[in-house]
């Protein structure tokens, strides 16, 4: 089974079992500064799991781009990827434990065909809060799973989430293959990282909300959240051992084949640059393609792409290619990936000029940095320790544009490690971003929906709204991003706003918050909501329902929430900053004053 004959058999799947297909949402998730990509299909669903109402329903399904960028270097085995594609269903409070394993049951062994015999299963064996799951495992025995192959496991194992420090979890059941291979010992088991089972589905119960201060408390509606990655799930059904031998990589491969001379499979050591530069190069084209697409830069998403796009360049000039390479390769992805994320299409070219701009301005200066690095190996092994100083590392970074984990890398090739703490310390001296700064997010939890970011975010509508009163109707949302001290909200218009412009624009905003206008939703279709002359910067399928948002007689605007009830207790709006984001987009700043 092919990659697409997956996705759509799984939404035929559901979508026959009543649920509804929702859009999948950007990789750059909006209003919430605490991660950088969505890294699961929940992420964007958290606030109807933890209790908001969804306009499509309590059953739905989807399809999700994802990126977790944990191990971006553990990319080249034959198993990471920073991108893959997740498939889930959602219960929210309706179904829960019996119907969510009868569905995955039923379309593992009746839709995707796969041995009964076959299938191993995970549920959680309890400890002091949460009790064992006995009714998991009975509805696996009822559907014939004999008991030797239900696990019962404990929390490192069968616990899913929060995804960030706080948020929604659960215990969960997953779902394994047996490929058949010998089993690595008596120890042997689902989970186990000898390759013997493949996971391919999680079904999480989501019981519980873990706080910020550690504890778990139950959720009034419990909600089930699945998920099925589609590059894994692929590649065991193929009977594959790697998600790069699907046909999912096959055409990047034999790009970079045909780019290199290299053979796919013929050595171990060019096979991880080959596999390097194809994750690499598939993310980089997500990243940049997104509705909410971001540039390679120094900080945030764009430090994560800038890493990747220089890793993948590096990793070409290892198997020879010598000139520019990753636009070709690009192309591939866009054609390839253009019909499920019809935004490839439409941001191809933006694609294609940021990576080659990228390439070339890195390409003129790797050689040179590592030209440089192999002038100091002899002195560096001299000395007593394998450790590269900061100094270094930053001279590398600064002269050459080698992102620190690149020089980690090259270190690590001639057997030493590099310190990253004096490195931090000379870069903190010329930088006024620190990296520390830009790391902290991707540890960081899911959107917090506290008071102060949900006024802020009730304030870009309001923020929105008077940018088209005052500067014309061709000013429309690029971007939003909210942390509870203040908002920063990019929009399109071409010339920087007058200081008249920007008075005006605080003062509606003002007088709105002053005339306490009650703040509510109604749900409707996106064509309906358009009609009614609704701002509508999200993605959405035709006839798909979606939340409005209105602000009294002020504002309408299609949006997730969540929003003040009414606008009088938000503060004084004040713009901090107006500035130039990129060609024809601008940027405010924004605060609430109490
Ligand atoms: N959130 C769970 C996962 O990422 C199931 O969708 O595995």
């Amino acid at each position: 089974m092919k990659a697409h004959e997956l996705r759509n058999k799984y939404i035929e799947f559901f979508v026959s079992k009543d649920h509804t297909q929702i859009s999948g949402a950007s990789l750059i998730p909006e209003n919430d500064p605490t991660v950088l990509f969505t890294t699961a299909g929940m992420h964007p669903l958290v606030p109807y799991i933890l209790g908001q109402e969804h306009p499509s329903g309590n059953r739905l399904v989807d399809y999700q781009k994802c990126i977790r960028t944990g191990d971006i270097d553990a990319v080249g085995d034959p198993h990471h990827l920073t991108f893959f594609e997740m498939l889930g269903n959602w219960s929210l409070g309706d179904y829960f434990k019996e119907e969510a394993i009868r569905y995955s049951y039923e379309f593992l062994t009746k839709w995707l065909s796969v041995n009964p015999d076959k299938l191993s299963v995970t549920v959680f064996a309890g400890d002091d809060g949460v009790p064992r799951d006995d009714e998991s495992a009975a509805v696996w025995r009822a559907l014939g799973i004999p008991d030797e192959r239900i696990y019962f496991l404990p929390r490192e194992d069968n616990w899913w989430g929060p995804a960030g420090e706080a948020g929604p979890c659960g215990p969960d059941s997953e779902m394994f293959i047996d490929t058949g291979r010998d089993s690595c010992g008596p120890d042997c088991r689902p989970g186990c990282k000898c390759g013997k089972y493949f996971e391919i589905w999680n079904d999480v119960f989501m019981g519980y909300r873990k706080t910020l201060e550690g504890d778990y408390v139950p959720l009034a509606r419990k909600c089930v959240d699945t998920g099925m990655g589609i590059e894994r799930t692929i590649a065991v059904l193929q009977g594959k051992k790697s998600v790069y031998e699907t046909e999912v990589f096959a055409p990047i491969i034999a790009g970079i084949s045909k780019l290199s001379g290299v053979t796919y499979g013929e050595h171990e050591g060019q096979d991880v640059s080959v596999r390097i530069i194809a994750d690499h190069v598939r993310t980089s084209v997500f990243i940049l393609g997104d509705q909410r697409g971001v540039k390679p830069s120094n900080v945030g998403q764009g430090y994560i792409l800038r890493r990747l796009i220089r890793r993948a360049v590096r990793h070409g000039r290892k198997l020879g290619i010598d000139g520019k390479f990753l636009s070709a390769l690009a192309t591939v992805v866009v054609d390839m990936y253009g019909d499920a994320y019809p935004e490839l299409l439409d941001n191809r070219d933006f694609v294609l000029t940021e990576l080659a701009l990228e390439e070339e301005k890195f390409s003129t200066t790797l050689q040179k940095g590592e030209h440089e690095f192999e002038k100091m190996l002899p002195n560096l092994l001299k000395g007593n320790g394998r450790v590269i100083n900061g100094r270094i590392a930053f001279k590398l970074y600064d002269t050459y544009g080698f992102p620190i984990e690149l020089t980690e890398e090259l270190a690590a090739e001639h057997g030493f490690t590099v310190d990253t703490e004096g490195f931090d310390a000379a870069f903190q001296k010329h930088q006024e971003v620190s990296r520390a700064g830009a790391e902290q997010q991707f540890k960081g939890g899911l959107a917090d929906h506290s008071e102060l970011t949900t006024a802020l975010h009730t304030a870009t509508h309001l923020l929105h709204q008077a940018l088209r009163t005052v500067l014309g109707t061709h000013v429309g949302q690029k971007g939003s991003n909210i942390t509870p001290e203040r908002l920063r909200f990019d929009f399109t218009h071409e010339a920087p706003m007058t200081a008249e412009q920007v008075q005006q624009v605080e003062d509606i905003v003002n007088s709105v918050i002053a005339r306490d206008l009650p703040v509510s939703f109604e749900t409707m279709t996106i064509e309906e909501a358009k009609a009614q002359g609704a701002i509508a910067f999200f993605e959405s399928k035709y006839g798909e329902q979606v939340k409005v948002y209105s602000v009294g007689d002020f504002s309408k605007e299609v949006c997730g929430g969540p929003h003040v009830t009414s606008t009088g207790a938000m503060g004084h709006f004040k713009i901090q900053k107006e500035q130039s984001s990129s060609a024809g987009v601008r940027r405010i700043k924004a605060v609430l004053e109490k």
